[in-house]
C-alpha cells in the first residue's frame, strides 16, 4: 500500500463514528467495545456496503451460539439465513469437511468423481426424485430451475421460440443474479439493475384465483413459489395453497417449482415444507442446509422426463459436485436425518411459539411461522425492528429484521427446550426494557 493510499484510509478510518447502512440504520459505533469498533470501521472502508450488518463481530460458533470478538456470547436466532440448520461446528460434518479436503477436494464435471454418485444416489433416495442437479449457491440453484423449466417449455410444451413465461409470486425471494431482481416486486432489490430478464410474471402470493387467471395463458412453462415466504417476513399461506397450486399446475401442464432453499431440510418442521400437504412438485431447489452452512452447496431435484431436457455443454458449474461439496452434503443430509431435526424443529417451533403469544401486544403485534421459521410483527410506532435487534443482542440474543417492522426467529434446529426458554426470557426482558 503506498504511503498516500495508508494516510487517507487512517484519516477515513478516524472519520467514521455511525455506520450508516444502505436501509438507513444507524449505528453508533463509538458505542461500542474497542475491538469490535476497529474491525468495523475497517471492514466498512475496504469492503461493498452491501449489508446493513449488526455491530456483532463473530469470531467463534458452537451449536446455538455464536461468540465474538469482546467475549461475549449469543444465542444465534438467525443460522446463517437458515443454512446452520445443524448447529455451528457441528462435529460430524466438521470431520467429514476436514477428511475429505486432504484427500480431494476439486475437479470440475470435466471428469468423475467417486463421491458425486454417493451423492447424488443419497439424495435423490432421500427425496425420491429421480435426478439431481449440483450447484453452489441458492440463487444459481434457483436459476437452473429457471431455465430446466423454460427449456421444457421448448422442447416438451412446445412453447413458441423465446415466448415462455414464468409466473413468480410478489415478495418471492430467490437471490440477487440478474434474473432472481427481474423476478422481484422489492424495489430495493432491483431498482437501478434493469434492464430485466423478460418473460416473468408476478402474482400475488395465496392467490388461486390470479394462478388460475395466469395459467390460461398456454406460454407458460412454470410457477415458482416458496412453500412459505422467509424473506418476505415468513409468511405462511392458507391450508391447502400447496394441493390447489400442485393441481392448476397438473392441470395446465405447468411446472411446479418449489424453492425450498429457506424452508427445506427440516427448518419448518418436515423435511420438506411441501410434506406439510403432502404436495409433490415437479422440480425441487435446496440450498443453504445442505451444507449444514459450512460450504456454499445447492442442488436441484426433478424426474428424468424433467431433467433430461438439459444436455452435455448447455448448463454447467465449475464447483458444482465437487466431491468436498458431496462429501459435505451428505454428512450434513445424515445429521438431519439422525438426528431427528425436523421433528425437533416441529416440537421446539410450537413451545417457541406459545412463549412468543405470551409477549407484550403493544410491541409485539403478531407472531407467525412453523417449525423453526418464524417472526414477529414489532408495533414500529413503540420501536423499530432493526432497533430491538440492537437491544436484543446486548441481551444476548443475535437475530435479524426481514422488514422495518418484521423480526425473524430462526435458531439452529438443534436447540432444546431449555434453551428455548432462555431465549424467551432474554426477549421478554428486552421488551421489559423497552416499555
Ligand atoms: C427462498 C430463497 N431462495 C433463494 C435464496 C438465495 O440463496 P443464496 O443467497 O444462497 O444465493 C434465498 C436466500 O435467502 C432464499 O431465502
Amino acid at each position: 500500500m503506498s504511503r498516500l493510499h495508508l494516510f487517507s484510509r487512517v484519516v477515513q478510518l478516524r472519520s467514521l463514528s455511525t455506520s450508516q447502512s444502505r436501509l438507513g440504520h444507524a449505528v453508533n459505533l463509538d458505542t461500542l467495545p474497542q475491538k469490535s469498533r476497529d474491525i468495523i470501521k475497517r471492514e466498512r472502508l475496504v469492503t461493498c456496503n452491501n449489508y446493513s450488518a449488526l455491530p456483532a463481530v463473530l469470531c467463534a460458533g458452537k451449536g446455538v451460539f455464536l461468540y465474538d470478538v469482546d467475549g461475549n456470547k449469543y444465542y444465534d436466532y438467525l443460522s446463517g439465513y437458515s443454512s446452520v440448520n445443524q448447529g455451528h461446528c457441528h462435529p460430524k460434518i466438521i470431520d467429514a469437511l476436514v477428511k475429505q479436503v486432504t484427500v480431494l477436494h476439486h475437479t470440475s464435471r470435466a471428469f468423475h468423481s467417486d463421491l458425486l454418485v454417493e451423492y447424488a444416489e443419497f439424495l435423490t433416495d432421500l427425496f425420491k426424485y429421480d435426478a439431481m442437479l449440483p450447484m453452489n449457491t441458492g440463487v444459481e440453484a434457483a436459476e437452473s430451475a429457471v431455465k430446466i423449466a423454460r427449456k421444457w417449455g421448448y422442447k416438451v410444451k412446445k412453447i413458441p421460440t423465446n415466448k415462455a413465461k414464468i409466473i413468480f409470486c410478489e415478495n418471492n425471494f430467490w437471490g440477487r443474479s440478474i434474473a432472481a431482481v427481474s423476478a422481484s416486486t422489492d424495489p430495493t432489490a432491483y431498482e437501478n439493475y434493469g434492464p430485466f430478464v423478460p418473460g416473468f410474471v408476478n402474482i400475488p402470493y395465496d392467490d388461486i384465483e390470479s394462478l388460475e387467471k395466469e395459467l390460461q395463458d398456454e406460454n407458460v412453462c412454470a410457477f415458482m413459489a416458496e412453500p412459505i415466504q422467509g424473506e418476505a417476513g415468513v409468511v405462511v399461506p392458507s391450508d391447502g395453497y400447496l394441493t390447489k397450486v400442485r393441481e392448476l399446475c397438473t392441470k395446465h401442464n405447468v411446472l411446479f417449482i418449489a424453492d425450498e432453499i429457506q424452508t427445506g431440510l427440516g427448518r419448518t418442521g418436515r423435511r420438506l415444507a411441501v410434506d406439510h400437504e403432502n404436495v409433490r412438485p415437479d422440480i425441487i431447489v435446496l440450498g443453504k442446509a445442505l451444507s449444514g452452512g459450512v460450504y456454499p452447496i445447492s442442488a436441484v431435484l426433478a424426474d428424468r422426463h424433467i431433467m433430461d431436457v438439459v444436455e452435455p455443454g448447455t448448463h454447467g458449474s465449475t464447483y458444482g459436485g465437487n466431491p468436498l461439496a458431496a462429501k459435505v452434503a451428505i454428512a450434513a443430509l445424515k445429521v438431519l436425518e439422525n438426528e431427528r431435526l425436523a421433528e425437533n424443529a416441529e416440537k421446539m417451533g410450537k413451545i417457541l411459539r406459545q412463549g412468543l403469544s405470551e409477549l407484550d401486544k403493544d410491541i409485539v403485534l403478531a407472531y407467525r411461522g412453523k417449525g423453526l421459521l418464524n417472526a414477529i410483527v414489532i408495533n414500529n410506532e413503540r420501536i423499530d425492528a432493526f432497533d430491538l435487534c440492537l437491544k436484543l443482542k446486548e441481551n444476548g440474543l443475535l437475530s435479524k429484521p426481514t422488514h422495518d417492522n418484521i423480526l425473524r426467529l430462526a435458531p439452529p434446529l438443534i436447540i432444546t427446550e431449555e434453551q428455548i426458554n432462555e431465549s424467551l426470557e432474554i426477549i421478554r426482558n428486552t421488551l421489559k426494557e423497552i416499555k
